[in-house]
């Protein structure tokens, strides 16, 4: 049995005690805004939570579009699910598998993602390195990869540190862990920015369009469960 998590126990209080305004949001708009997606582009959301991303993917993808969100928390995908259903939108696939173990073939078997999306959840996996292959991987050449996460304010925002702190030990993510600090290396055209006093920072990148920058990834394959 898996060992409950904050986002087993509390996931239908997700949304509402997740800081999602006037922090978190700031950081996801911010993110989607920098992607620009086509009408028609199909996104994976890699620990999609409840979905919070879904409704700024949808006014750029339109139906033609689609989201493919996948999640370690079944509680969180359900809620995920409920947005999507309650929006009428039947464009999204959930996916319940541990991101860093699944094989990027398996989520997208027909045709690669057009962009991958992370919004504060690699800095909550301890191999976050592996989960961010698996997005460049499963990202079609000339596809965009966005990572949203969080780190300690800078400057005058410095003051916020200790609360900043609590928030991601409260949501037990690592927040020394920068997990956007190997996108220069794997990514061409990396565009920063940052809001929030520094404490949300937005990485945008595109895949190189020979993949020569992406290593082969050797995955431990799980077998992902659509919900
Ligand atoms: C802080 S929430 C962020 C959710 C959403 N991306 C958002 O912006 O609101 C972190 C999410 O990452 C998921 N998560 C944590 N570790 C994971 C893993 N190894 N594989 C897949 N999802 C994971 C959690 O279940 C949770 O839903």
């Amino acid at each position: 049995m898996k060992k409950p998590t904050p986002y087993t126990v509390s996931a239908r209080l997700y949304d509402l005690i997740s800081f999602e305004w006037p922090v978190y949001g700031a950081g996801r708009s911010t993110a989607i805004s920098l992607l620009d997606l086509a009408p028609g582009s199909h996104v994976l959301d890699m620990g999609c939570g409840t979905g919070l991303n879904f409704p700024l993917l949808q006014r750029q993808i339109g139906p033609r579009g689609s989201i493919t969100g996948v999640d370690a928390s079944a509680q969180m995908l359900a809620q995920a699910r409920q947005r999507a259903d309650s929006a009428g939108w039947s464009n999204v696939t959930l996916i319940e598998a541990d991101a860093t173990a699944v094989n990027p073939a398996a989520l997208t078997p027909h045709q690669r993602f057009d962009a991958a999306i992370a919004t504060y959840a690699l800095s909550l996996m301890p191999t976050w390195q592996t989960a961010l292959l698996t997005m460049i991987s499963a990202t079609r050449p000339g596809g965009q990869i966005a990572v949203v996460d969080m780190r300690t304010p800078t400057g005058a925002a410095a003051v916020w540190t200790p609360l900043a702190r609590l928030a991601c030990r409260l949501g037990r993510s690592d927040i020394e862990a920068h997990p956007w600090s190997d996108m220069p290396q794997r990514l061409a055209r990396v565009r920063s920015a940052s809001v929030r006093g520094g404490h949300i920072q937005i990485r945008v990148g595109s895949v190189g369009r020979d993949g020569d920058s992406v290593p082969e990834r050797d995955a431990a394959l799980d077998p992902p469960r659509q919900r």
